[in-house]
């Protein structure tokens, strides 16, 4: 398994372009195939986790094609409907392959996705929804299979507006005959994102964005083009990255209402951030002490709690983060702590009081956010950090340390010898 060594210190400088989400490239991925031909993508990222669908899509049938940026998904011959346990586990943005298979061809069959580091992460809401749409669930040995002879519109409301349920419900949907409103469903940009690729396959879908979604079946759906939006979460890495270094970093190709839960707390901690055109100037120097509390869109993402408790174990004061949407979600905790971090966790809360400064130790890597958060504290810690387990951080950032490099800091990859 791959390492960093980073050497803390350095002011982030430059210009950094973040590539396409991950979040929303996934079920894009899945949902291309819907349609029986040839859909092409853009911006897509070259993550661990983009390579793991194409092996899916591959696997059920359909032809992939990558270059730099793009992919090309042909979803003519789909025939197989089965999703190997290996690759289930693999990454748990496989379960996408339900819902885009089940408009699809009728029938899915899957075992649950992988275990997760950052708590239970149950697929109860994915399948109430698929059962609300006419779907049999049959639960066994592990397995989940799904079968539909048609599919019909119904009216589905949410308990919690899950993400990945909301996009599984409506990938089926587009294909049931009637109409379908999910109601509290997720209003992630990476929902909306879907939601404008499968109508340009012909969808009819409207209210992505808010808590109802209408969604009204159609029978055939049509190739297309379509370009990922970019990727809040890494931008806010990059952010948060900037600010907490004291650097002065510009961001390209960012949506700049996507990462405004970030920036607002960012300035609330001090940081200068501007938008201008397609990209933000952060700009930083030592932060204050903010509270933080994750909620679903537009709140504050939970994928971006565990680098914002990185900046904050060196704020000036004591900053409480309160973690609503992963119970679990606090793994980075210990190994921040070796570093220094003055952290304590009561139930769903962190009361960080922040350090002057964090040294350097040997730390690990948990899960994909969780390690990045390392490798931020690596930035600004004395001397050396080593971050082990970096596949987790590989999952969802595309060349971290090159892009960290050109920024000005010090970083290496130093490769298992395979
Ligand atoms: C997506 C994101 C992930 C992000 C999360 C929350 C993708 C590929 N991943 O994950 O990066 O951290 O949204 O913003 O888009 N839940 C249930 N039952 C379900 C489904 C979810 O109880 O059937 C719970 C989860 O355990 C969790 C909460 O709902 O506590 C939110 O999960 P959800 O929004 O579904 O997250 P994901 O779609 O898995």
């Amino acid at each position: 398994m791959d390492r960093f060594i980073i050497t803390g210190g350095t002011p982030l400088k430059g210009t950094v372009r973040i590539a396409g989400a991950k979040n929303a490239t996934l079920p894009i991925m899945a949902a291309s195939l819907l349609c029986p031909g040839s859909c092409q993508i853009h911006e897509v990222p070259d993550l661990r986790d983009v390579r793991v669908m194409c092996e899916i899509l591959k696997l059920m049938g359909a032809q992939v094609e990558r270059g730099k940026g793009y992919c090309q998904i042909d979803a003519w011959n789909v025939a197989s409907c089965e999703v190997p346990e290996n690759l289930m586990r693999e990454m748990r943005s496989s379960i996408f392959i339900m819902g885009a298979l089940l408009g699809r061809l009728g029938r899915v069959k899957v075992s649950y996705p992988g275990g997760c580091a950052i708590g239970p992460r149950p697929i109860d809401l994915h399948l109430k929804g698929l059962a609300a749409l006419g779907a049999k669930i049959t639960e066994k040995h592990g397995y989940v299979l799904a079968e539909a002879k048609e599919l019909r519109g119904s009216d589905v409301h949410l308990d919690f507006p899950s993400v990945g349920a909301t996009e599984n419900i409506m990938m089926a949907a587009v294909r049931a005959r009637g109409i379908t409103f999910i109601r509290n469903a997720a209003k992630e940009p990476e929902v909306v994102d879907l939601q404008n690729f499968l109508n340009k396959m012909g969808a009819k879908i409207r209210g992505a964005g808010t808590d109802t979604i209408k969604i009204e079946g159609v029978t055939d759906l049509y190739p297309t083009n379509h370009s990922v939006i970019p990727d809040r979460i890494e931008a806010g890495t990059f952010m948060v990255a900037a600010a907490m270094t004291q650097g002065d970093v510009y961001l390209e190709n960012v949506i700049a209402e996507h990462t405004e839960p970030v920036a607002a707390k960012l300035r609330e901690a001090g940081a200068e951030v501007e938008t201008s055109g397609e990209g933000i100037h952060v700009t930083g120097r030592r932060l204050k002490a903010v509270d933080v509390k994750t909620l679903p869109y537009p709140g504050y993402p939970t994928d971006m709690q565990p680098q914002t408790m990185a900046m904050l174990s060196i704020a000036e004061g004591t900053s409480v983060v309160i973690e609503n949407i992963f119970i679990n979600r606090f793994k980075h905790v210990d190994e921040l702590r070796r570093m220094g971090a003055q952290i304590k966790i009561e139930g769903r809360a962190a009361v960080i009081r922040g350090v002057e400064r964090l040294s350097g130790a040997c730390v690990e890597a948990s899960d994909l956010r969780a390690g990045v958060a390392l490798v931020l504290a690596g930035l600004v810690a004395d001397g050396q950090t080593l971050v082990e387990h970096v596949h987790h951080i590989d999952r969802g950032y595309e060349d971290l340390e090159k892009k960290l490099k050109k920024l000005g800091a010090q970083i290496e990859r130093i490769q298992e010898v395979r």
